[in-house]
């Protein structure tokens, strides 16, 4: 029984049922659009090796290995149209994985319509291709994904991509965990001249009722403190000077237009299969962090930068803003603040505390998702 405990409590992750290698039965997006030209490439998705390729605009994602032989098929060529020829003895597999043709046995050979690789659903979309991962037949791309992100009538997307080098929960916990924040960010550029946000709040856990997502409601707190003989955090304000962005609106949120035109419960939305949702209260901009777990080390971070359409002029307004600021100061120095910190979190016994009721919330409820699977 003590050892049951102990094992329990070394594996933060295990104990809450939250799979190593990411939840199944979901679109992801794996690769930018750009990376899959001529060649195929391989990319290693929930610890799965796929091999990509592309006839034009459409994408195909096959299992990275040759029935035949065993080799991998992302060393081979795209010879033929809308088909991949392995580097070995050229056996083709189309789309589908169904084999067309076997060079070196000739146009006779009966090993096409016998030989078959393992198939995934995937597309292009937003500059990126996705690919659904499960055993189960695909839900629509559109139904799938949120509407930010399928939406291109009323959003366009700008994406930067990092890989972490840690397991993907360790870096969806840090969405949930808002009492890092403050300590973390308080001196990077972006809230550099606004006061550091509030710490030390009263936090809550809001389900959103839709089975996909959760935020946390935090009420109360602080932006500085004294700590006796010691001193105080932060050190100093007089730079502090501007208005954070949104903040007054937390306890009236339901009163945005991102609440009532978009459905949004909470400023951050933590939501399936591992991502969160950062919403603007006027809803002219969503920020989508989403984890795309590479194997059980190693995770892919896609910051999806939303932008409402509101025109020509705002559009390149918008785009010329992310080029000259936000592209560099968030996506790049305030997410790397985060990745040097989750790089280097040894998943093992923890002491929660308080603040950590919304990360509690979300291993629970991805937990639960993941049991409501296997039943
Ligand atoms: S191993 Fe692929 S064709 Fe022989
Ligand atoms: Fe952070």
């Amino acid at each position: 029984m003590n050892d049951m405990v102990q094992a329990t409590r070394a594996d933060p992750f295990a104990a809450f049922g939250m799979p190593e290698l990411g939840l199944r039965e979901f679109w992801y997006p794996v690769l930018p659009a750009w990376r899959l030209r001529r060649r195929p490439r391989q990319v290693r998705v929930l610890g799965e090796e796929l091999v990509l390729f592309r006839d034009g605009a459409r994408v195909f994602a096959l299992d990275d290995r040759c029935p035949h032989r065993g080799a991998r098929l992302s060393l081979g060529a795209c010879r033929f149209k809308a088909t991949i020829s392995c580097p070995y003895h050229g056996w083709t597999f189309d789309g589908t994985g169904a084999c067309v043709a076997a060079i070196m046995e000739g146009p006779d050979s009966n090993i096409p319509g016998r030989a078959k690789v393992k198939s995934y659903p995937a597309l292009q979309r937003n500059g990126l291709i996705w690919v659904y991962i499960g055993e189960r037949a695909a839900p629509a791309f559109e139904d799938d994904v949120p509407d930010l992100v399928a939406d291109r009538q009323r959003f366009f997307t700008i994406t930067a991509i990092t890989d972490y080098a840690c397991n993907w929960r360790v870096l969806a916990d840090n969405w949930t965990n808002e009492h890092h924040g403050p300590y973390v960010h308080a001196n990077s550029p972006e809230l550099l001249l606004q006061p550091v946000p509030p710490f030390n709040m009263e936090l809550s856990v809001i389900d959103h009722g839709d089975g996909r997502g959760m935020g946390v409601r935090g009420t109360g707190g602080q932006n500085y403190a004294e700590f006796p003989g010691l001193g105080r955090f932060p050190s100093h304000s007089w730079h502090r000077f501007l208005k954070p962005h949104g903040r007054g609106v937390r306890g009236r949120w339901h009163e945005t237009r991102a609440f009532k035109e978009f459905g949004v419960q909470t400023p951050t939305s933590s939501r399936l299969p591992g991502m969160v949702i950062v919403a603007r209260p006027s809803a002219e901009y969503f920020l989508i962090q989403w984890a795309m777990p590479i194997d059980a080390h190693n995770t892919r971070l896609f910051n999806i930068n939303c932008f409402r359409r509101m025109g020509r002029w705002r559009e390149w307004r918008d785009r010329a803003h992310y080029a000259l600021f936000r592209g560099w100061a968030h996506d790049r120095i305030f997410s790397d603040q985060d990745k040097i910190i989750v790089e280097s979190v040894t998943p093992g016994p923890e002491h929660l505390s308080r603040t950590d009721v919304g990360l509690i919330g979300w291993r629970r409820f991805v937990g639960r998702h993941a049991g409501m699977e296997k039943q």
